[in-house]
């Protein structure tokens, strides 16, 4: 479940890809065992659920012991760049306690995730004054409870089993959480999903294409994985034309994602009456991708369940049918099961991660087999080379993360998801 926390071990093992200025050409690139003062280190993971925490204001308790170097770009000090040593740190958890690096490249991507998040963060403080005069309490009563809905999460508690329910999206105390962490996660792990499927020639139908790309989502709530898909298009491929199309059974987030610039419909994934390109109003042919970023667990989690079993169908047809190219999923588990569904209906699950240390289908291009070469047109590195490449080259190093997998031992001793998560 995303989110979730479990306590890790005292030996934290951090990766030091810093960029290239940092480190001298090349960059240092290795994997460190550190010893982790104090006890406090947890990230993410759902071993105990999210029952096992305690919920604590957002006060600055248990915040990072990491002093990041630098200028604070941002209110809340998740994003620092040192210019002098062309390191940028950001943290994606709501404690800072988890340093993340990039240059002066992933420095930009961020700075502008900032900038536009500042329409959604006003609209949403507008939301929760609005409920807060309905219930007579203060807006921050309103964030308070967000706080608790985004730590406690008791809906992943009952017999749901997702993270939050339609109503808890529909929040705007829990939406304030959502605009304030997962955009970091989101828009970075999507860009270093793009990147990844880059080098295996994801892209290249758009030269010839004659016409923008176009992108739905299932799920997209806001729509920050959206974001990273413009900003990279754009700034990598040159296509400064993408037509996008948000799509969520929440209606709430609609403001959100015209914020960021993207059209947004209602859309849920279980009506199986409905054709996702008819709702955006495409024909066959003229939708290229369908990204699904952190929703899979909420359709096509139990194999075998008629529900998840149809959304799968759904998911068959507009590759088949509606000639969609590919889909682009990101999930929190290394076991993500929509890659073996898919693929027994006939497609082929690239499993866009290192796959050196062990399963890991957190990334993921989803193709029609017999088209798997006309869209992904370049080979794979061989394992192991990837990841050398990642460490020297990726905008966005070591995400999503992979101490874990070091910890756990590689692949041999890989086994089953063990990702632990930021909260
Ligand atoms: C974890 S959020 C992911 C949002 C966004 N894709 C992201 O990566 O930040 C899950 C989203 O799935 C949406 N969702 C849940 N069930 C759905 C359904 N049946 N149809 C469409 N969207 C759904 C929720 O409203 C929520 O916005």
């Amino acid at each position: 479940m995303e989110g979730d926390e479990r306590q890790r071990g005292g030996a934290r093992l951090t990766w030091t890809g810093r960029p290239p200025s940092a480190a001298g050409a090349g960059g240092d690139s290795s994997w460190n065992h550190q010893r982790h003062e104090g006890g406090h280190h947890r990230r993410g993971g759902g071993g105990g659920g999210a029952g096992n925490k305690r919920w604590k204001r957002d006060d600055g308790n248990g915040a990072s012991r990491h002093q990041p170097r630098g200028l604070r770009e941002d209110d809340e000090g998740h994003l620092w760049w040192d210019e002098r040593t062309n390191v940028c740190t950001y943290f994606q958890d709501r404690r800072r306690k988890w340093p993340f690096y990039t240059d002066a490249r992933g420095h930009v991507l961020l700075k502008s995730l900032v900038e536009a998040n500042a329409a959604l963060r006003n609209r949403n403080l507008a939301l929760m004054r609005q409920l807060g005069d309905k219930m007579g309490v203060p807006a921050d009563r309103v964030a308070n409870e967000g706080e608790r809905l985004y730590v406690n999460k008791p809906t992943l508690r009952g017999d749901d089993n997702v993270t939050w329910s339609f109503d808890e999206y529909g929040h705007p105390g829990l939406q304030l959480y959502y605009l304030k962490l997962k955009s970091w996660q989101r828009f970075t792990e999507t860009y270093a999903l793009l990147e990844r499927a880059d080098r295996l020639g994801a892209f290249a139908f758009a030269s010839s294409l004659g016409r923008p790309v176009r992108i739905a989502t299932l799920g997209g709530g806001p729509g920050y994985e959206l974001l990273a898909m413009r900003c990279f298009l754009r700034d990598t491929k040159s296509l400064p034309d993408v037509d996008i199309y948000n799509t969520d059974v929440q209606p709430t987030w609609r403001e959100y994602s015209e914020a960021l610039g993207f059209g947004f419909r209602v859309f849920d994934i279980h009506n199986v009456t409905a054709d996702l390109c008819d709702v955006c109003e495409l024909g066959t042919d003229e939708l290229d991708m369908v990204v699904i970023s952190y929703v899979a667990i909420y359709f096509a989690k139990v194999p075998g369940n008629p529900q998840h079993e149809a959304a799968c169908d759904m998911l068959f047809k507009l590759l088949k049918d509606r000639r969609v190219k590919m889909l682009v999923v990101s999930e929190r588990s290394e076991e993500t099961p929509l890659c073996s569904m898919m693929e027994r209906r006939g497609c082929i699950a690239e499993r866009l991660m290192d796959q050196d240390m062990g399963l890991d289908e957190r990334q993921s291009i989803i193709v029609l087999k017999e088209r798997r070469d006309e869209i992904l047109t370049k080979r794979r590195l061989p394992p192991g080379e990837q990841r050398k490449l990642e460490a020297n080259e990726a905008t966005f190093k070591n995400v999503p993360f992979e101490e874990h997998k070091i910890k756990r031992g590689g692949a041999a001793g890989a086994g089953g998801s063990q990702t632990k998560w930021y909260d």
